[in-house]
């Protein structure tokens, strides 16, 4: 066919913030599917802020990706031919293929899309392992209930979009922190955010904990903190007593950034006593099992539009790495994404 395959793969391990010489692109021809397995055309590639820790060779909750080897990554592909019982050409499909333009599974980790809910992309955000860590850490994390009030870091990204939509809807006020006037004014319009907060105009932890206090003048019960940084050193001193953290993320610690200007542990650790509070780190691939029922629950609400989504698209393979770059700098505004391929017609 004269078709080549595409992958990006980590060139070298970045000392603190990563560079686009930290990857390349490698091109062979297409992978042949043997027995029992398929092989998968990318459309849609997802960036998230885990990929950072993966560029390391730190002990961490998965493996470190191989120096020369594809970047991991979860895809929404085609299966275009296939030598397996259980998987057909024409169908889409989402799953672990990596930075790639084409890739042969034997279905582990891959799960069937079904156009007919959202649009497919949608299997890499909203009614994907974001959104899944979204309703995981509300919920069975956090135990959020109506009446009380929240607050999300990264309030627009997506995960924290999703929480912040979730929480109004089961009855939780619901004060958001994202970067930058645009993303604050779309939180509160559109994702139902009592209000937002621009972490990015206070100039430090100090007046944005002011502002959280204002916001929220009963206290915070929940933080769903996907950020770390001085977001949560201003949200700690608002918390009430017997609070709840759900620790999401650490972004603003991501590549040694910020780690200079760190809140120094003592101080969180003794407001972790004082108000009682229950901190609670979690990661959402060992909740698989809920996953079944995140989805029942989710695609209806964004079937009818009671939860909305928004999406950064990078164009071609060879655009992820700036892509993803920019997102761990915050410019993402809303679920990174790499169009790789056409979508079916
Ligand atoms: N535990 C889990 O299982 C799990 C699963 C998925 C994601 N996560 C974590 O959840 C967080 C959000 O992930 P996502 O996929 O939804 O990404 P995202 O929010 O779509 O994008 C990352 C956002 O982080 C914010 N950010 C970056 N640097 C920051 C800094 N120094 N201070 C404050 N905010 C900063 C930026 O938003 P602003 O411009 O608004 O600041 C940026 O847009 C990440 O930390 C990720 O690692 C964890």
């Amino acid at each position: 066919m004269g078709e080549h395959a595409k992958s990006v793969v980590l060139a070298a391990r970045p000392a603190g913030k990563p560079h686009p010489s930290d990857f390349r692109i490698e091109e062979g021809p297409v992978p042949e599917p043997g027995p029992g397995r398929f092989l998968a055309r990318t459309i849609w590639l997802s960036l998230d802020p885990y990929m950072r820790g993966r560029m390391d060779d730190a002990r961490s909750y998965a493996p470190a990706a191989e120096v020369g080897g594809a970047m991991p990554g979860e895809c929404v592909a085609e299966v275009v031919a296939s030598r397996h019982p259980d998987w057909r050409p024409g169908e889409i499909v989402v799953g672990p293929l990596g930075w790639t333009t084409h890739a042969v599974s034997d279905g582990t980790g891959m799960r069937r899309v079904d156009p007919a809910v959202a649009p497919v992309s949608t299997a890499l955000g909203v009614l994907g392992m974001p959104g899944h860590a979204a309703w995981v850490g509300l919920n069975e994390i956090a135990g959020a209930r109506a009446g009380e009030t929240i607050v999300v870091s990264a309030a627009t990204g997506a995960v924290g979009s999703v929480v912040g939509q979730l929480a109004r809807l089961q009855g939780l006020t619901a004060i958001g922190v994202a970067g930058g006037p645009e993303k604050c004014a779309w939180a509160e319009a559109e994702l139902g955010y009592a209000a937002c907060l621009d972490h990015s105009a206070a100039p430090d932890a100090a007046a944005l904990a002011a502002e959280i206090a204002a916001a929220a003048p009963g206290g915070v019960d929940v933080y769903y903190d996907n950020v770390g940084g001085k977001t949560l050193e201003a949200v700690l001193p608002a918390m009430n007593p017997h609070g709840r953290v759900a620790l999401c993320g650490t972004i603003a610690w991501h590549s040694g950034q910020g780690v200079a200007e760190a809140m120094p542990l003592p101080l969180a650790w003794r407001a972790i006593l004082t108000r009682r509070l229950t901190v609670r780190g979690f990661i959402v691939f060992d909740h698989a099992a809920s996953l079944p029922r995140f989805l029942a629950e989710m695609a209806p609400l964004v079937k009818s539009g009671k939860v909305v989504w928004r999406e950064s698209i990078a164009e071609g393979l060879e655009a992820a790495p700036e892509a993803f770059l920019r997102l761990l700098d915050g410019g993402n505004f809303g679920k990174q994404l790499v169009r790789v391929g056409p979508e079916p017609r």
